[in-house]
């Protein structure tokens, strides 16, 4: 793996080939990660099931990789279904965000780049304002989110960080439908990356190599 500090992240947006991966990031992160990210501290089961949940309509989801890894995420949800599932722009749609970046690649600036993604997808997603929940003593998230200038209120035990997304321009819709398809290309292609090394790993050669490795 590269170092931490300086190895290249590519953010891209997540579509359902990417489930386990994601869902593979969020059993990474440690207790407190869990605790910060859902508001409390969520079981395995929990994070597998709400994983497998994650790709509905209205739902946008972007992952940091780092060497093919996913490392960090952030989600743009939404009841009322954004862009290509109905006619946008003619309602106020209000959408949660939410982030998660894994301990050790924390502090390089990956949520604010993923937090600047968010912005732009809400934007071109027809989204009005942005709303992230936090617990009161999430310094991170809210030293994050205050960089964007998100205005928080204090609202049933958690704090609710509200901005207004920017209206999009003929250029701007026409750069998310270029990055969306570029992304769901990559996307499969790492599907079929992961699959490949995967059987490789499951051969009987590559066993027997492992094992005389560790005989060695
Ligand atoms: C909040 C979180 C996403 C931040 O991710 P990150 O990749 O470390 O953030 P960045 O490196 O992009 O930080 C951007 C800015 O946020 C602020 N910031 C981030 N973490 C901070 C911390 N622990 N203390 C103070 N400021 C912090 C800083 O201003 C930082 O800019 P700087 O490094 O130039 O000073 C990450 O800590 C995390 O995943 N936490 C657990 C899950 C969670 O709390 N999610 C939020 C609920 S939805």
């Amino acid at each position: 793996m590269s170092d931490t500090k300086t190895a290249t992240v590519e953010v891209r947006r997540l579509w359902p080939s990417d489930m386990e991966a994601y869902r593979d990031h969020l059993l990474r992160l440690d207790p407190r990660s869990r605790h910060e990210r859902f508001g409390g501290g969520m079981s395995d089961d929990f994070l597998v099931h709400y994983a497998e949940h994650c790709f509905g309509q209205g739902d946008l989801l972007y992952g940091a990789f780092i060497d093919g890894d996913l490392v960090g995420a952030a989600e743009l949800r939404s009841n009322a279904a954004i862009w290509s599932e109905q006619a946008p722009f003619g309602r106020h749609i209000h959408a949660e965000a939410a982030f998660s970046v894994e301990h050790e690649y924390r502090r390089r600036g990956i949520g604010e780049n993923l937090f600047r993604r968010i912005q732009r997808a809400a934007s071109n997603h027809g989204v009005e304002t942005i709303e992230i929940i936090c617990l009161p003593d999430n310094i991170g998230m809210r030293m994050l989110a205050q960089k964007f200038k998100t205005h928080f209120t204090f609202e049933e035990c958690n704090l609710t960080g509200r901005l207004r997304a920017r209206r999009p321009t003929p250029f701007s819709l026409m750069r998310e439908a270029a990055d969306d398809a570029v992304d769901f290309g990559v996307a499969l292609f790492d599907a079929q990356w992961r699959a490949v090394n995967a059987a490789a790993v499951a051969t009987p050669a590559a066993q027997a190599e492992r094992e005389n490795r560790s005989a060695a």
